[in-house]
């Protein structure tokens, strides 16, 4: 199956503005249409910039992601820069900043789902889709990413599909899974697609955006989890400097619990 060009393709003449509607532009279009849910979103909060996550929800849920000139509609809309609302996005894996598949399959990869067998699951989804994190099939029906604990440690090891979470993964449940899938008989809905996906959105750790100090030590791709080397990076970085030990010696001396024989004999 393969995916036939959409209005996404076409790259916009010019960016979002609250000032200039640009004729035939769906995206265009489209907030003018969700007008009355916008304003009965931000009507919810005290404060606009907390619909700020409910506006990219919407968008998300009529564009299949949150695309650039939704974020500086939201940017407008809650009194935000494009840069916050960018960064706030960016947190969440609920939240696509790049057209994924129709089916985003997110398998959790923390501790309590890697306990009961999340490793030899991700090998065997990586190894039927064809595809790695981050990643997207060429004819544009799945996505694929490891996520960070979805918080149903109880039904480990488990996965979010489309944001619906699906529990106790086991290779069978792959199987029919992926089968449903591309029959379009899966229970839970394909994700609206405006635009072509793309193959992958991992992002080049050492350059992009990212400050100089934190090149090659944080990896955006794997933000904090099991994959993310930056703990170690940083440990290796910062123990056995001279004004760390100094830091964590004086700290050892205040805190004696924290050293046994320090509690023993009195002194350093
Ligand atoms: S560790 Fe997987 S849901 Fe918590």
């Amino acid at each position: 199956m393969s995916i036939a060009p959409l209005d996404g393709d076409t790259p916009a003449a010019a960016p979002w503005s609250p000032f200039a509607v640009r004729e035939g532009n769906a995206f265009d279009a489209l907030y003018a249409r969700l007008q009355p849910e916008i304003a009965a979103l931000i009507a919810q909060y005290e404060e606009k910039r907390s619909a700020l996550i409910p506006l990219a929800q919407l968008f998300q849920d009529h564009e299949g992601y949150v695309s650039a000139d939704a974020q500086a509609a939201i940017a407008h809309l809650v009194g935000e820069t494009e840069a916050t609302v960018e960064s706030t996005i960016s947190f969440y894996t609920l939240l696509f900043r790049k057209p994924v598949g129709k089916y985003m399959v997110q398998i959790c990869r923390n501790l309590s789902c890697l306990l009961n067998g999340a490793a030899e699951i991700m090998d065997y989804a990586r190894e039927r889709l064809g595809i790695g994190h981050l990643e997207t099939t060429d004819d544009g029906v799945f996505s694929y990413e490891e996520v960070e604990c979805l918080a149903a440690c109880d039904r480990a090891p488990c996965a979010q599909v489309n944001l619906e979470f699906v529990y106790d993964l086991t290779r069978e449940k792959i199987d029919a899974m992926i089968d449903a899938m591309r029959a379009g008989t899966y229970e839970i809905a394909p994700l609206v697609q405006t635009a072509r996906p793309v193959r992958t959105w991992r992002v080049d750790n050492n350059h992009g955006r990212k400050a100089p100090g934190a090149r090659g030590v944080s990896d955006p791709n794997n933000a904090g989890g099991i994959g993310d080397p930056s703990g170690l990076k940083m440990f290796d970085l910062i123990v056995g400097k001279p004004r760390y030990e100094v830091r964590s010696d004086e700290r050892l001396v205040h805190e004696t619990t924290l050293r046994p024989e320090l509690a023993e004999d009195g002194h350093h």
